[in-house]
Parts: C-alpha cells; sequence; structure tokens
C-alpha cells in the first residue's frame, strides 16, 4: 500500500530532487513538478519509478490552479504536499527594485500560499492531509543581502502557523528550515557560512528529505512547527 500520494514542487534538482526520491524510496506515490528542468525532471520520474512529472509556473496563480488539477485528474487526490520551488537572489538593501521583490515573493511566499490552499482542498475531501513548506535559516536570521529572501521565508514560517491553525485538525502544516545545503556552488561566502556552521560541514539534501519524512508521517499532534536543518547555525 501506498505511504500516501505526494506533490513536490521544484522536484528536478537539488534538494527538491532528492526529497522525491527519499519519499519515493520510502513508498510515497510521487508527482514530480518542474519549472523549466523537464530533462532534469524526466531523470527523477525515472529514479522515481517512472513517477509522473507536471510543468508549471508558480509565479502565475492560473498556472497552480492547472497544475492542482491535473495532478489530481492523473494521480487522485493528493494527501501530502511539499512546498520546496523557490527563488534566491543576492541584492543590497538600497538597491533592491520592486520588480525584485516581486520576483522572489511571486514564488517563495504567494505561491506557496496558493499550493496550500490547492493542496489543502484536494486533502480536505479525503478528510486528512500533510504539507510540508521548506522556508529557510534565512527566515530566521537576519542576511544583511538578502532582505527580500529573508523577509519571504520569515512569511513562509508564519504561514505554515497560521495555516496550521486554520487547517486544522484534518491537515498538519509544517516547516523544514535548511541551513547551509551544499552543493557543487560553494563560494567564498557559502563557505564563510560552513565554516560557522558547528557541525562542520554543509548539510546534505538527504537530511531534509528526512526531516521532511518526519512531518509526513509523524504524530499528527504536531503542526505550525518549523523544524532547523542548520548544523547549529542558528545557535551560534
Ligand atoms: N540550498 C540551500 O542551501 C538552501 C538553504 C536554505 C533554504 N533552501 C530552500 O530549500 C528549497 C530548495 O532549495 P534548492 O537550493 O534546491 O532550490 P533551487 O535549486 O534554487 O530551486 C528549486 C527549484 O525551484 C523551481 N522554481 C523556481 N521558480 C519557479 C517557478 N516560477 N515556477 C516553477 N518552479 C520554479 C526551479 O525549477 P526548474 O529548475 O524546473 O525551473 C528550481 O529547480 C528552496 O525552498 C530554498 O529556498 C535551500
Amino acid at each position: 500500500m501506498s505511504a500516501g500520494r505526494v506533490l513536490v514542487t521544484g522536484a528536478a534538482k537539488r534538494i527538491g530532487r532528492v526529497i522525491a526520491i527519499e519519499l519515493s524510496r520510502h513508498g510515497f506515490e510521487i508527482a514530480i513538478h518542474y519549472g523549466s528542468s523537464r530533462a532534469e525532471a524526466e531523470r527523477v520520474s525515472s529514479e522515481c519509478g517512472g513517477a509522473p512529472i507536471f510543468q508549471a509556473d508558480l509565479a502565475r496563480r492560473e498556472e497552480i490552479h492547472r497544475l492542482f488539477e491535473e495532478v489530481r485528474g492523473r494521480c487522485g487526490p493528493l494527501n501530502c504536499l511539499v512546498n520546496n520551488a523557490a527563488r534566491f537572489t543576492r541584492i543590497p538593501a538600497l538597491e533592491i527594485t520592486e520588480a525584485d521583490w516581486d520576483f522572489i515573493h511571486d514564488v517563495n511566499l504567494k505561491a506557496t500560499f496558493f499550493c496550500c490552499q490547492e493542496g489543502a482542498r484536494q486533502m480536505r475531501e479525503l478528510g486528512a492531509g500533510r504539507i510540508v513548506n521548506i522556508s529557510s535559516l534565512g527566515g530566521i536570521r537576519a542576511w544583511a543581502d538578502h532582505v527580500h529572501y529573508c523577509a519571504s521565508k520569515a512569511g513562509v514560517i508564519m504561514l505554515t502557523r497560521a495555516l496550521a491553525k486554520a487547517l486544522a485538525p484534518q491537515i498538519t502544516v509544517n516547516s523544514v528550515a535548511p541551513g547551509v545545503i551544499a552543493f557543487n556552488d560553494i563560494d567564498e561566502r557559502v563557505q564563510a557560512m560552513i565554516d560557522g556552521t558547528p557541525m562542520g560541514r554543509a548539510g546534505r539534501p538527504e537530511e531534509i528529505a528526512e526531516a521532511v519524512h518526519f512531518f509526513l508521517t509523524g504524530p499528527n499532534f504536531i503542526t505550525g512547527q518549523t523544524m532547523v536543518v542548520d548544523g547549529g547555525l542558528n545557535e551560534r
């Protein structure tokens, strides 16, 4: 029997890819969302036993609706959702334009909310569901060159808390806040954060996937929470 039916957004690459693969390994039926990385999404599909892939630009509300309708039509109603897709830019605070602000918030905060709303409507039909929003240590700690990103991720953390209340008792809503999760993009600034991480290393995407799996399968008495997975960086 399937452990659940889960849509993972931004699942073609990096953290989202590993979340999809790990949840598939744990017996979940996966729906893989991607924005522009079709070839990578197809590879993740084959790594998840041929799981279906779905394209949508999450910056557009109507595409989010189409995405969830397509997933429901092909797989049936969702009982789990992982909002992983996000944008990240580094801009000094006094240079951030309205377009820069909207670019980040349209996906990180607005799309996360409307994905929660669409997913929760399907879960309500089933009478139960689990939502996990991937936030960031940047939603808790202040990063001077990422004011817009930090604000969007702090929004995700509060969205998680407020939705947990709004959607109880059927649906849990929790968040995982990664610290530095390294791929092959370590520049000087990222290296400085890794050097400052008490555990003495960057995180692995599998560690984020494990935290997501906990919220999807753990006690449903846990809701509205953010689990920081950062090797202790927040405690410095
Ligand atoms: N990496 C880290 O160290 C770190 C640290 C803290 C928090 N996080 C959070 O963890 C999550 C995953 O991080 P990551 O570094 O793996 O992410 P990423 O590579 O920057 O982005 C993940 C995916 O989001 C999708 N996406 C972005 N804009 C989209 C749009 N308009 N429509 C549809 N899809 C869109 C992209 O899909 P396509 O490629 O298909 O277009 C992209 O592959 C994010 O929420 C991020 O903020 C990461």
